[in-house]
């Protein structure tokens, strides 16, 4: 008799499993998975930051629970969703390519992070006001820096930019801090920058 029910206890168990992994399979989160798979795979060919890097600059910029953090040029939106999930902060995107927003969309959903993601050209659209702006500066062309440091002068005077290559003119921005990071291509310059008050 107690052979009986352990067997159908066992029975009970295994079809309980069946059943959730049935529901796994044909769920919208499994294909979701399978895609960040893939997006593990070519974070490089995509140009985004490391971790290890998305670290160094958080902790130089103080980032904590509730920093506003606008990356501009967001990508796929790994770098935000990495300090929305380690240090709390609240994201914010900027991204010309519409499938890369879309993407940070999905990222952000998955992970129950609420952000936003603005799409459209940096500089065509409104920048909302943060507490830190970060640009990975090695995608930028020429004209396009001349554009961004117009608008970075906008920014308030509390407001941090972490740059990664790209330097800032000293007349027009404080240099706080700068680090030199490895990136899967080689190593590069961080400085962490603050508007000047009085521009020289
Ligand atoms: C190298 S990825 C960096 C992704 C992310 N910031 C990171 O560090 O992991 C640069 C992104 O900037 C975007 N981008 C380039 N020019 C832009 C522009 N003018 N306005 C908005 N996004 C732009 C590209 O489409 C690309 O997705």
């Amino acid at each position: 008799m107690a052979t009986v029910s352990v067997n159908r206890a066992v029975l009970t168990w295994r079809l309980a499993v069946a059943w959730t992994w049935l529901w796994h399979f044909s769920s919208d989160q499994m294909w979701y998975e399978i895609r960040q798979l893939g997006r593990v795979a070519d974070s490089y060919t995509q140009g985004e930051t490391p971790a290890h890097v998305l670290r160094v600059i958080a902790e130089k910029a103080e980032m904590g629970l509730g920093t506003r953090v606008l990356d501009i040029g967001c990508g796929r939106g790994s770098a935000l969703a990495y300090w929305a999930s380690v240090f709390g902060a609240e994201p914010i995107g900027i991204e010309e390519v519409p499938a890369l927003g879309t993407a940070t969309r999905e990222l952000f959903k998955c992970l129950s992070i609420s952000g936003t993601v603005i799409v459209g050209d940096f500089a065509e659209v409104e920048w909302p006001d943060v507490d830190l702006i970060y640009i990975a500066g090695t995608c930028f062309s020429p004209s396009a820096v001349g554009e961004l440091q117009r608008r970075l002068l906008q920014s308030s005077a509390k407001t941090k930019i972490a740059v990664i290559t790209l330097e800032l003119p000293t007349t027009l921005f404080d240099l706080v801090d700068a680090v030199s990071v490895r990136f899967p291509w080689g190593k590069s310059m961080l400085r962490i920058y603050e508007p000047r008050l009085n521009p020289v």
